[in-house]
């Protein structure tokens, strides 16, 4: 296996099975910390910059508090209209991340352009984490949720993904690819719109993930293990920021989980949700056996702590 030390996490394409569970393994290793809501010093002598181009809650909070938990140090951007790369000069990415080297030993981006995270690697000398590029990728989240079904269903595969929302969103990119690696079947649910392009689907072939496309809700829910869920109302991913506008509409039924649709899952499926969400997934829902998004978004932190923990070459 590739050694994680000094490498930048930019994709889930090119990850192999068995990084996928060396990761679990840092993650469970690491998790008691964050359970006991402990801070050690494991990575008392680093520092992770943080420059982001689009806002964030959980992506950067989790981060900081990953890096908190193990000691290390935190400085960065949350607003690059604050910075010189949002005003009048306009500055590159190639002068940013290069200056921000001097400042830090790992840099979190999320940027609203494909493929900044990969220039940026290209131009700085530290590892770098992909921490959502346009509608590229967004691998730590990723990551985050399939350590998520693993721990809470024992194992990927054998298990059939039911991705419902908007196919275009990044996070359904580093699924597809992540599931090349694992026995699981990917049901896609999309509006026409917002499906999976050809070219995608294509790559899937090559990387040889099984994927289907489903037309209705009513017509594979029975079948899902995971219930992986993105908004299909939601802001264009290519911007820097966008403000909710008055006419956002609301999820078509297809695409929204209810207690009601829930009631012809299996008894065991669990729903995932990276989070914000709109009315596609109701608040009625959090009450329900299946719900594991906060779950989630607890190894949103414990998996970070094995990445920046793994980059910075504090664990093997
Ligand atoms: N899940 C996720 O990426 O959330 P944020 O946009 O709040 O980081």
């Amino acid at each position: 296996m590739r050694s994680f030390a000094g490498r930048d996490i930019l994709s889930l394409k090119d990850f192999e099975r068995n990084e996928f569970y060396h990761l679990f393994g840092i993650a469970d290793r690491l998790e008691p910390i964050a359970r006991e809501r402990r801070n050690t010093d494991l990575l008392a002598d680093k520092t992770l910059v943080t420059a982001f181009y689009q806002p964030s809650t959980r992506t950067r909070l989790a981060h900081e508090a990953a890096m908190h938990r193990l000691g290390g140090a935190v400085t960065g951007f949350a607003d690059a209209k604050m910075t010189r790369a949002g005003d009048f000069y306009q500055e590159s990415i190639k002068d940013t991340v290069h200056m921000l080297e001097y400042y830090g030993d790992v840099l979190v981006m999320r940027h609203f352009d494909q493929g900044a995270p990969q220039e940026a690697a290209h131009w700085t000398s530290i590892p770098v984490i992909n921490a959502g590029d346009g509608w590229g990728e967004h691998p730590t989240q990723v990551l985050t949720d399939l350590y998520t079904v693993h721990k809470e269903k024992g194992t990927i595969d054998g298990l059939t993904f039911i991705a419902i929302g908007d196919h275009r969103m990044r996070t359904m990119h580093s699924l597809g690819y992540a599931l090349s690696q694992f026995d699981a079947e990917m049901v896609i649910l999309a509006p026409e719109e917002m499906s999976p392009t050809k070219d995608f689907l294509a790559e899937l072939d090559e990387k040889g993930t099984t994927w289907r496309i489903a037309e209705h809700i009513d017509d594979v829910i029975a079948e899902a293990d995971v219930i992986y869920m993105e908004p299909v109302v939601q802001p264009d991913y290519t911007q820097s920021r966008q403000e909710k506008q008055e006419d956002y509409g609301l999820t078509p039924p297809n695409y929204q989980i209810t207690a009601e649709v829930m009631r012809r899952a299996k008894g065991d499926s669990i729903i995932l949700h990276s989070l914000p969400r709109m009315d596609e997934l109701l608040p009625e829902v959090d009450q329900l056996k299946h719900a594991r998004y906060w779950q989630e978004a607890y190894n949103g932190v414990v998996m970070r702590m094995a990445l920046l923990a793994s980059v910075l070459g504090a664990v093997e």
